[in-house]
């Protein structure tokens, strides 16, 4: 009997280790400079938007100065070269670039959109980051970290400004393709009919809230998404993953109303991303339910 289990353990290994349906191919390094560029848009119209729509006299009276209004003027202008960057090199290798969409970011106030602004340069260190592995050109991975760089001093600036640790932890934290756009795809209102198709979906939109501020480790934070009662009902145990670059740290996702309760980890800090999932062994585009969710991890 014994030996007929661990076989049939071993039997069900083999046929959860094989294939069921044939990989999909990796995207190519036109996809991903495409991918690129459509973040790049977005941050490039989310710039130009908050640049029309507040003058150095709003930033003063949301209590920042005129070195802060100058440096997201350049920071705008370095999505624009971004942009141009990317489109250039797409045009030299024959790829049709993804043309600007139209956005919606929902910004009304200094505040709003400087703590914005700070997401969005967070996403785009972390999914530059998430890209490089299946870059295949060694000219485009040094381009593409040349970005990624850049954007992660946006990132670091924009954080202090907010009276935030400006690098939080020794590493960032890579996201997936699909992760990333589930967090873009929200503020994406159209885009050109012609637009060349990418690779990417988005997850269902995962929102996290808290009773504490800051958030900290073991806090308690709720994750809420539209279908989480049938994610609840689904048959196994809901785990809530944190990305991190060694893998994702898991925490126990207990139901509620509306939602899921989740202490925070050990592990996690500053802007963090969290999936529900229902396996508590990897993350794949498979077992994600739900996210990822930004929280902000204090500490
Ligand atoms: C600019 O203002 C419009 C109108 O209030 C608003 O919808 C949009 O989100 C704002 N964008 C930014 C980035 O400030
Ligand atoms: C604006 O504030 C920053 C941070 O306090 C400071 O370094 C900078 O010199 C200030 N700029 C001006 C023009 O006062
Ligand atoms: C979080 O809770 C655990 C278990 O109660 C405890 O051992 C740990 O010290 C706590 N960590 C922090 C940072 O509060």
């Amino acid at each position: 009997m014994k030996s007929l289990t661990v076989a049939s353990i071993f039997v069900a290994g083999l046929v959860a280790a094989a294939p069921t349906k044939r990989a999909a191919a990796p995207p190519t390094d036109g996809d991903i400079l495409n991918y690129a560029l459509t973040l790049e848009h977005l941050e490039n119209n989310f710039y130009k938007q908050g640049i029309a729509n507040f003058t150095e006299a709003d930033f003063a009276a949301a209590g920042f100065n005129s070195t802060m209004y100058n440096n997201i003027m350049r920071i705008g202008k370095d999505e624009t070269a971004h942009v141009d960057f990317l489109t250039t090199a797409l045009e030299a290798a024959g790829v049709t670039p993804v043309k600007e969409c139209t956005y919606a970011f929902g910004v009304t106030d200094v505040m709003t959109l400087v703590a914005t602004a700070s997401i969005l340069e967070g996403v785009g260190v972390s999914a530059y980051l998430g890209a490089a592995a299946d870059i295949m050109s060694k000219t485009y991975l040094t381009a593409a970290g040349s970005i990624l760089t850049t954007e992660a001093r946006h990132s670091s600036y924009l954080r202090a400004s907010l009276e935030q640790v400006p690098f939080a932890q020794p590493f960032d934290n890579p996201l997936s393709y699909n992760e990333v756009y589930t967090l873009a795809a929200p503020f994406i209102v159209e885009c050109p009919a012609d637009n060349p198709p990418l690779p990417v979906k988005a997850f269902p939109m995962l929102t996290a809230s808290s009773a504490d501020m800051p958030i900290m480790t073991n806090s308690t934070i709720m994750l809420s998404t539209m279908g989480y009662e049938l994610v609840a009902a689904g048959e196994g145990e809901i785990f809530a993953a944190f990305v991190t670059v060694t893998g994702p740290v898991y925490a126990h996702a207990t139901k509620v109303d509306g939602g899921f309760e989740v202490m925070v980890p050990e592990g996690v800090k500053g802007q963090s991303y969290v999936v529900l999932t229902g396996c508590e062994t990897a993350v794949t585009d498979d077992t994600v339910a739900a996210g990822p969710a930004i929280v902000e991890i204090a500490g």
